[in-house]
């Protein structure tokens, strides 16, 4: 981390968690680590459960986001949801392009993008994740993958909206497998990605950007990611689930 960026730590539910069990989670965990002043922290539970999440928001610090939503402000896109809609029930932030909607839902680079840039006209930020598979890292392909996805995702964003852009680099091999990058891998991709923002828009913009790294992070890793200068945060899966786990990854380096 570098102290001119505030950290986030931004845990990433996927499909767990009822609204029911979203309450008790953000009762405790608001409980046990009280307000946030020097980090945020950000919890994007399922679509169902965000009306709840929000209703018990109240430590300082705490935000919520949503997992996804669709580009279009409204219209005939049955079972999607529009970034006003999810504005309007609290969300600041939203996830864009997650491997697994990459994946398994057929995710292109392009989507991505009209993802990122309607989550900022409604008013909210988005958090854009990258990443390369085994077989490009294996290939010395890594920062071709993942200069191509932070170049068509910041495609058409003005300097003013990109350095409010979060980017998550999760190496695809890394997620749920608990096979991590090691900091210095992470670090490497980092400073890539703030080299590559550099390049097309300017250092002041770049300097701005907060990277996170996402894939396998644990309470026993955190502290050596969070120790390297362009590594500005967490996003987190299965370790976000239970309180304790996901107490200790707010407190890093603490
Ligand atoms: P993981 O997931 O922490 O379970 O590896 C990270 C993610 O998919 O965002």
């Amino acid at each position: 981390m570098n102290p001119s960026r505030k950290p986030l730590v931004a845990a990433n539910w996927k499909m767990h968690k009822t609204p029911g069990d979203t309450v008790s989670f953000m009762d405790s965990i608001q409980k046990e680590t009280g307000p946030c002043e020097d980090r945020e922290v950000v919890i994007a539970p399922p679509f169902t459960a965000l009306a709840a999440a929000k209703q018990v928001l109240k430590q300082r610090g705490y935000k919520i986001s949503a997992q996804n939503c669709h580009w279009e402000e409204k219209g005939a896109f049955t079972g999607e949801i529009a970034p006003v809609m999810l504005r309007d029930i609290g969300c600041e932030y939203v996830l864009v392009g997650h491997s697994e909607r990459r994946h398994i839902f057929g995710e292109t680079d392009e989507m991505i993008r009209k993802k990122a840039a309607s989550v900022f006209k409604a008013g909210m930020v988005p958090i854009v994740c990258v990443g390369e598979v085994l077989d490009e890292r294996e290939a010395g392909k890594t920062f071709d993958v993942v200069g191509a996805q932070v170049s068509e995702a910041l495609n058409g964003l003005s300097a003013t909206q990109a350095e409010k852009i979060v980017i998550a680099y999760e190496p695809v091999w890394a997620i749920g497998t608990g096979r991590t990058a090691t900091p210095q891998q992470a670090q490497e991709v980092h400073a890539f990605i703030r080299e590559r923002i550099g390049a097309i828009y300017d250092k002041e913009v770049a300097n701005r950007v907060r990277i996170l790294y996402g894939g396998s992070v644990k309470p026993d890793n955190v502290d050596a990611l969070m120790s390297e200068p362009d590594i500005d945060g967490t996003l987190v899966g299965g370790a976000s689930l239970e309180v304790s786990s996901f107490k200790r990854l707010i407190q890093f380096l603490k």
